[in-house]
């Protein structure tokens, strides 16, 4: 195995501590987006963005029913993306709350041309309860948006099926929102997300410094060796 698999593996296991789902984009072309009401802000969805790119949130989940066989909808923005950049959003939960998540990525347009969307987002801003904290906090997490009117922006779904039994009646009937990370990702030089540079630098240097590490043993081992070898000789 060559030290670049081995990396990726490593990355891979970096994934596991906490439950992922994820999806993985290209930042779409630019278009306009509306600066006179109504505009996307006015939607006050919770939005993540690359300088704001991780959202600590509640996600509110549902059994799967027959007319939403992946669960409840919750809606986002993604703006301020680059065109054509790799991205990855994942959602991070804890496995205490066993959950079914799945993740789309929508633009402006596929949105309001599809009537199931705008129906999936227009349930979600009507059965959102506004939170008392954030009308007083003038909404913390919603961003002030530039007045450019040219912007990559994508709508992101997540779809929250809860995936548990229990004997208790209550979380039966109702099921608790989902604690959960999102975090938007750039993908560095559209190979790895970039979150995980840090540790692949680490793993790198690892990984030289135990070659070095190996062959300063050996080295000593065969000089060693020899020593004895001379030693035998010289008794012989
Ligand atoms: C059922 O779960 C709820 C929420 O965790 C808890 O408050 C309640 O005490 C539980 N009821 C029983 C009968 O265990």
């Amino acid at each position: 195995m060559g030290y670049i698999q081995f990396i990726l593996l490593l990355l891979q296991v970096h994934a596991v501590f906490c439950n992922t789902e994820k999806i993985i984009f290209l930042g779409p072309s630019e278009v306009h987006i509306p600066v006179e009401h109504p505009t996307l802000e006015d939607l006050k969805l919770e939005t993540l963005s690359p300088q704001q790119w991780s959202l600590r949130t509640h996600i509110r989940a549902e059994f799967p029913t027959k007319s939403s066989k992946y669960g409840q909808a919750s809606w986002y923005l993604l703006h301020g993306l680059q065109e054509g950049q790799r991205y990855e959003v994942r959602v991070c939960w804890a496995a205490t709350q066993p959950t079914d998540f799945r993740l789309d990525a929508y633009t402006l347009q596929a949105v309001f041309n599809t009537p199931e969307l705008v129906t999936s987002l227009a349930q979600y801003l009507e059965g959102r309860q506004p939170d008392p904290v954030e009308l007083e906090d003038q909404e913390p997490g919603i961003t002030k948006w530039s007045a450019k009117s040219l912007e990559s922006t994508l709508f992101l779904q997540v779809l929250a099926a809860a995936d548990y039994y229990t004997m208790n009646k209550t979380l039966m009937e109702h099921v608790p929102p989902v604690y959960a990370d999102i975090i938007l990702d750039p993908y560095f030089l559209n190979v790895f997300p970039r979150s995980l540079v840090p540790t692949a630098v680490y793993i790198v240097l690892l990984a030289i410094g135990s070659w070095y590490l190996a062959k300063c043993i050996s080295k000593w081992f065969q000089t060693f060796a020899q020593h004895s070898n001379d030693k035998k000789k010289k008794k012989s």
